[in-house]
């Protein structure tokens, strides 16, 4: 029987690159909908649940996906309130490729930190990307500050993840002065930079000053950097002591997951991937296993 992936993009234009790596990892057919919102979705799902037969349901899926990561997030609430089984399709949602690349940011960091004895700090924490890493990193155990441009934004972030994880080690933090980056880089082993495109939040100096920093990860792909002085191809460099990681670095490993999801989308007809189980399933890839 034929895998057929559901592709419902939030965008007027399904994504291209989603329906790439949906034939690369796999599918036989991608049926691609654009436009799509939590008012309209319902019926596409029912055409997706009530045409095989509960056996047979394994080999349909639905990929969430576009732009704007809450218009996909809303999106995926109501695919999941409409499934029921045994009527399941197994589905993943990757708007913007926000879970797949906090997912592949974490499991870099795991490769050189033990993340339970770990201080981090994310910048711009309050987007999509950056948020979904301080959610990883809270789930492994490490110290969590989270930096915005306005520490009211950093606050409301981290409130919403402390509703996750009570009691966590997590800190808002604003990183406009020069004050608010030395109170948020005091004592940090791992930084991550995931600002908007084309936005340095972090120069080479405030890096050099943080000494006690192992590894440096900066997701924005398009000049200037992130991070002043890691390059977007750095994977595992050693700059002066410290190991960085530029977007394509990280980028190889979010593909990587992202295949493997799309792939193991079609093993079950009950399977959810969000941010938690996207990066659980790229901790089971080979050559994956965290040094610590
Ligand atoms: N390597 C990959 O495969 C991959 C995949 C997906 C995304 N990415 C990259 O990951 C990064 C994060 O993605 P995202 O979707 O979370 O980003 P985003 O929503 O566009 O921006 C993230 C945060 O950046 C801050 N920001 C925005 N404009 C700024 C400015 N002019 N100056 C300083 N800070 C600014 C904002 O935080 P505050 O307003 O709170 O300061 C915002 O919440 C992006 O660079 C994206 O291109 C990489």
């Amino acid at each position: 029987m034929k895998n057929i992936l559901i592709q419902l993009d939030t965008d007027p234009l399904p994504s291209t690159f989603d329906r790439v790596v949906a034939v690369d990892a796999g599918a036989d057919e991608i049926f691609s909908y654009g436009g799509i919102t939590p008012e309209n979705v319902e019926g596409l799902v029912h055409g997706g649940m009530f045409t095989r037969g509960p056996a047979d349901l394994m080999h349909t899926a639905i990929f969430i996906g576009g732009s704007n990561v809450p218009a996909g997030e809303a999106v995926f609430e109501r695919v999941k309130k409409t499934l029921f089984p045994p009527f399941s399709v197994s589905v993943m949602m990757d708007s913007n490729g926000s879970n797949t690349t906090a997912a592949a940011t974490v499991l870099c960091a795991m490769k050189h930190l033990n993340l339970a004895e770990t201080s981090a700090l994310v910048l711009a924490g309050t987007g999509p990307v950056g948020f979904r890493v301080a959610q990883l990193l809270l789930g492994q155990g490490a110290r969590v500050s989270l930096a915005s441009r306005s520490l009211q934004r950093s606050q409301e972030a981290c409130q919403r993840l402390s509703e996750s994880f009570p009691g966590a080690m997590l800190t808002p933090c604003e990183s406009t002065t020069a004050a608010g980056m030395q109170s948020a880089t005091a004592g940090v082993q791992l930084v991550v930079a995931a600002g908007a495109a084309g936005v340095s939040l972090i120069t080479a100096e405030q890096l050099k000053a943080i000494p006690t920093l192992r590894v440096a990860i900066d997701l924005n792909a398009v000049n200037p950097a992130g991070i002043e002085g890691v390059t977007v191809m750095d994977k595992a460099k050693d700059r002066n002591g410290i190991i960085t990681y530029g977007a394509i670095g990280v980028g190889g490993t979010k593909m990587k997951i992202h295949h493997a999801a799309v792939r193991s989308l079609f093993e079950s007809n009950d399977r959810r991937y969000d941010t938690k189980a996207i990066f659980e399933l790229g901790q089971q890839l080979p050559g994956r296993a965290p040094a610590n």
